[in-house]
């Protein structure tokens, strides 16, 4: 079904070399791909959510427990007055350098793929380097009360569960996009790596409705996962991936020998998950988008 055009090999070649860092800056670059492999962590917060509003569907707290299948560090609702007075704070210090959308702007990193920001609960990672900044890295400190801080990190763990979900929430109303914007879009941005016609032919007799939406948003993890892992020794090894967490990497090799090896500084890990092109291009799709190409997957009976 996938083929496997240039253009795909290319965005892998160059996605491969920015992978090919230690592993911090792995971590920061892949953090979709990894956060598949994180175990699971189980707190409080992460609990399911009752709060569901009037515009989610009734299984919106099932849909939030598969979705922590992928992303184990979902923050929870935040507090609405809590994430509006963060917004004002956040577009009046922070935007210009991470963006609008905390997508990362001109000199400040995307905030909604930092791993620093998924691994915080409540303001204990983030906080500190509101307060420090990273004065060597351009970053300044801002000298600002614990509640306002609060408010920052509500506002941005809200943005990032709804950057999470909004593929998966507004699924009630599939087919009612324009299949001719649809193809259009397709043809610009998904036929490069679904060629033509016969790749996705048949799609939606595979699956209808919801779970078409839900299948093209959210594909199941491909089986071939590559990883190299480079030791300070200079010894490399490259396979398919099986666990990858802030401790150990492990393997299968090309003679199906598993091999697992702790990460410190020196161990460098590059991945290549195919889904990587197919992700961060959902990342800008608009609602508009979604629609129309759901639709046009619609008449490809
Ligand atoms: C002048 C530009 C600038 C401003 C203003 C700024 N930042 Fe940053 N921020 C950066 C840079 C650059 C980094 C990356 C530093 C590094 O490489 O470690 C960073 C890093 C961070 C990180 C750590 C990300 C990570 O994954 O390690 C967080 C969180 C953060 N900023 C939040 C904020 C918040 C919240 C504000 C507003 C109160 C803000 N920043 C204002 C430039 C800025
Ligand atoms: C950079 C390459 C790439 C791009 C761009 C891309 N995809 Fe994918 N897509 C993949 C890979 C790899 C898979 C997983 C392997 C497979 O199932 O074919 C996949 C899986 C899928 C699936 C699931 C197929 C199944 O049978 O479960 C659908 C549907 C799909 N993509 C639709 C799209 C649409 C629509 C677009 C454009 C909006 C798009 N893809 C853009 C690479 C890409």
């Amino acid at each position: 079904m996938f083929k496997k055009p240039p253009v795909h090999s290319n965005l892998h070649a160059s996605s491969a070399k920015t992978k090919a860092l230690r592993l911090t800056n792995v971590i920061l670059c892949g953090l979709l791909v990894i956060s598949i492999f994180w175990p699971t962590r189980s707190t409080a917060q992460e609990k399911k959510e009752p709060n569901a509003t009037a515009s989610e569907p009734t299984n919106a707290g099932a849909i939030d427990e598969s979705l922590r299948s992928i992303y184990p560090n979902l923050p929870p609702d935040q507090d609405p007055a809590s994430v509006a007075r963060g917004k004002d704070l956040y577009d009046a210090n922070c935007a210009f350098c991470h963006g609008k959308e905390a997508t990362g702007g001109n000199s400040g990193p995307d905030l909604l793929r930092s791993v620093l920001v998924n691994h915080d609960e409540k303001g204990e990672l983030i906080g500190p380097v509101i307060h420090q900044g990273r004065t060597g890295k351009g970053m300044p400190g801002f000298n600002l009360p614990d509640n306002q801080i609060s408010d920052l990190v509500a506002f941005l763990h809200q943005r990032n569960r709804d950057a999470r979900l909004r593929f998966t929430y507004k699924v009630p109303s599939v087919a009612v996009g324009d299949s001719v914007a649809g193809k259009a879009y397709f043809d610009s941005h998904c036929a490069a790596c679904h060629a033509g016609s016969p790749a996705l032919a048949g799609i939606a007799s595979k699956y209808q409705g919801d779970e078409l939406q839900q299948r093209w948003l959210d594909p199941r993890r491909p089986a071939d996962v590559t990883v190299s892992v480079s030791l300070s020794t200079g010894q490399k090894y490259s396979g398919k991936l099986k666990h990858l967490d802030e401790f150990n990497v492990s393997l299968y090799d090309s003679q199906g020998n598993y091999r697992s090896f702790p990460l410190n500084s020196e161990t460098k890990v590059e991945i290549q998950d195919p889904l990587d092109g197919h992700r961060k291009l959902l990342e800008q799709l608009s609602d508009k988008d979604m629609h129309d190409v759901t639709t046009f997957l619609e008449t490809l009976k």
